[in-house]
């Protein structure tokens, strides 16, 4: 059983805290929260205030994904408005050790995302200082995409990966996820699943969350 985490890009931002409160609700296990900055990706999405304001209402775990330029800039202040999780793109750290490093001791669990372009290979000497790879299944920036079938290998080759080195990090699925991909995830070692639109576009989102749950 994968720990389901909806993604609030596909929220109503007008009626966030019901959305919040849904998600709560639910069966869902976490909030993934979209942050883009019109650099590292060619979208915005936003920022502390909003997620201040998801804080306030949300009873699961924070899980924030920064597809933002110079992530180490912004560390502390993401602690401080209610991260649990703060994961950073590889392609965007060049002292990626440095950084989990500095999430680590802000008391947060530390995430590395790979694009759908970037090997997991490149994680090999530093698995160990990290709480969870997130798996870009699309390229970033947009919700409702589809589904990149290459991040089935890469989960498998990510896993192996893991059990080699002996450490317990979890393994997260982002972009197009849904019904129709979610259980050959799980079976090839996804641990998490994020999904969007497949949650938050559906006629009832909490039963689209249960079904996730089962996979
Ligand atoms: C994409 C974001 C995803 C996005 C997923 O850049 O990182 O978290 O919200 O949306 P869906 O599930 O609609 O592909
Ligand atoms: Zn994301």
């Amino acid at each position: 059983m994968a720990l389901i985490a909806p993604s609030i890009l596909a929220a109503d931002f007008a009626n966030l805290q019901r959305d919040c409160e849904m998600v709560n609700q639910s069966e869902a296990d976490w909030f993934h929260i979209d942050v883009m900055d019109g650099v590292f990706v060619p979208n915005i999405s936003f920022g502390m205030p909003v997620i201040s304001a998801i804080n306030r209402h949300a009873t699961k775990t924070m899980d924030v994904h920064l597809m933002i330029v110079q992530p180490e800039r912004y560390i502390n202040d993401f602690k401080a408005i209610g991260a649990d999780i703060l994961t950073v793109h590889y392609e965007a750290s060049p002292h990626l050790h440095r950084t989990l490093q500095a999430i680590t001791d802000a008391d947060m669990k530390a995430g590395v995302a790979l694009n759908p372009h970037t090997p997991v290979s490149l994680l090999k000497d530093v698995i160990q200082d990290i709480d969870l790879v997130c798996l870009m299944s699309v390229n970033p920036g947009f919700g409702g995409q589809k589904f990149i079938e290459k991040t089935y290998d890469k989960v498998r080759e990510l896993k192996a990966m893991i059990v080699e080195a002996n450490c317990s990090t979890l393994i997260e699925i982002d972009g197009g996820v849904g019904s129709g991909n979610a259980q050959k995830l799980i079976e090839a070692g996804a641990d998490v699943l994020v999904a969007g639109s497949f949650v938050f576009k559906s006629e009832n989102p909490t039963q689209t969350i249960s079904d996730l749950k089962k996979a």
